[in-house]
């Protein structure tokens, strides 16, 4: 008999400790080892509704209604995903067959999945959101940001908006993907509509505004109109930056205080600079590079550099049609120079600080009560053990799903 045993789960009263937890990852330097991950052994979690109200050892947790036995497994503080495209249709199985026999990824499939989209009806849209969330939530993902994008008409970027947020508070608008096929021949007028009639439309749904800063997509000067245009309606900046070259998306980031600069692939010492003296989030997504072949992130540099780093999948049909937090934590591990440490602190409280969230990504009394249980003795397990489906037990605000 090992120590990870069966779970028991007797839960019917107001207050639950989940005890006997072999290793905590409550993201409190505070508490327990005193490392970022502040990790306490031998502990118990106690929640109280949707909140966690007292972390720690597990011999001085206090008298609750309910007890679950952990079994001696590993607990964490649910994924923050903080980048995912899931409002879309159809896949892109023929673009991803033909890059894997040695075509390259330009981000031009984005029309294929625009098309599939279009021609999609809201129940379609709504179902496949709502599968790739509950493969999300399997693997321990208890919050999400999700986009539009795959609209680019003033209808079909509010209607993915309007799907999205029945499932989440962080939703972002991104009519700048690309170019509307539409306006290929005026890409200004484009842009107008993004800041004017499609903003309009859109604002009441998203809080974030995103754009795709990149040749083919757009340059510094529009991505700078869209983004300062979102602002005044309310929408706080993220930015797809320096994704397939270097260019101007990760210093706009942080001239504008964007919460987050994600992809972050392609970096001069003055972007590694620009992020490490601002608030703004490096947000890496090595699905995309898995999916793409492309060259991999240097997070140790962005790390070394004092940047706070997240990590998140980038779920999409072209890039990274992956919803796995867990596969991506294995990566940054053996490809990105992380410490498996690291990477679990990026995939929670990295994910929390790219969505300017302080209630996730943490395990300590007022927190929002989403855990991630493993079947396994520690956190490292899931770079160590990387495809294998560790993930035991989900709690969302409180309450047990897995
Ligand atoms: O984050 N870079 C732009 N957008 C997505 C890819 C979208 C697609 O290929 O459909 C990304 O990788
Ligand atoms: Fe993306």
């Amino acid at each position: 008999n090992s120590a990870i045993g069966s779970t028991t789960d007797t839960t019917t009263g107001t207050t639950t400790v989940i005890t006997n937890i072999g290793s905590l990852v409550t993201n409190d330097p505070s508490l327990g080892d005193g490392s970022p991950l502040g990790l306490i052994q031998d502990a118990a979690v106690v929640i109280e509704g949707d909140r966690v109200v007292w972390t720690g050892e597990a011999s001085k947790a206090p008298t609750t209604d309910n007890r679950v036995d952990a079994g001696g497994r590993a607990v964490l503080p649910g994924f923050v995903d903080s980048h995912s495209h899931l409002v879309f249709a159809g896949d892109r199985t023929q673009e991803f067959n033909a890059r894997m026999s040695g075509r390259g990824y330009t981000a031009g499939g984005i029309r294929t999945t625009v098309a599939a989209t279009r021609a999609a009806t809201d129940a379609e849209l709504e179902a496949n959101l709502t599968r790739y969330l509950r493969e999300a939530l399997h693997q321990g993902t208890t919050t999400f940001e999700t986009k539009s994008g795959y609209g680019l008409t003033v209808e079909d970027e509010a209607r993915a908006l309007r799907i999205a947020a029945a499932h989440t508070d962080e939703v972002t608008y991104l009519g700048a993907h690309i170019v509307s096929p539409d306006y290929a021949d005026d890409p200004a007028a484009y842009v107008a509509l993004v800041t004017g009639e499609m903003l309009d439309a859109c604002a009441p749904y998203a809080r974030w505004v995103d754009v795709f800063c990149e040749k083919g997509a757009f340059d510094g000067d529009q991505a700078r109109a869209i983004l300062t245009a979102g602002k005044t309606k309310g929408l706080r900046p993220r930015v797809h930056a320096n994704q397939l070259s270097y260019g101007p998306g990760v210093r706009l980031a942080v001239e504008l205080d964007a919460a987050s600069a994600d992809h972050c692939t392609h970096l001069t010492d003055a972007d590694v600079d620009a992020l490490a003296n601002s608030d703004t989030v490096a947000t890496l997504l090595p699905g995309a590079e898995f999916s793409t072949r492309a060259q991999w992130p240097d997070a140790r540099r962005l790390l070394d550099a004092g940047v706070t780093v997240a990590l998140s999948t980038d779920c999409n049909p072209g890039s990274s049609f992956t919803s796995s937090v867990p596969f991506c934590v294995a990566l940054a591990v053996r490809d990105m120079g992380m410490t498996p440490d690291e990477a679990v602190w990026s995939a929670t409280a990295g994910g929390a600080r790219a969505l300017r969230r302080t209630d996730v990504g943490r395990l300590t009394p007022g927190a929002y009560a989403d855990l991630t249980l493993l079947d396994a003795p520690s956190h490292v397990h899931l770079a160590y053990r990387p495809g294998v489906p560790l993930v035991s037990g989900v709690w969302r605000r409180g309450v047990r799903i897995i």
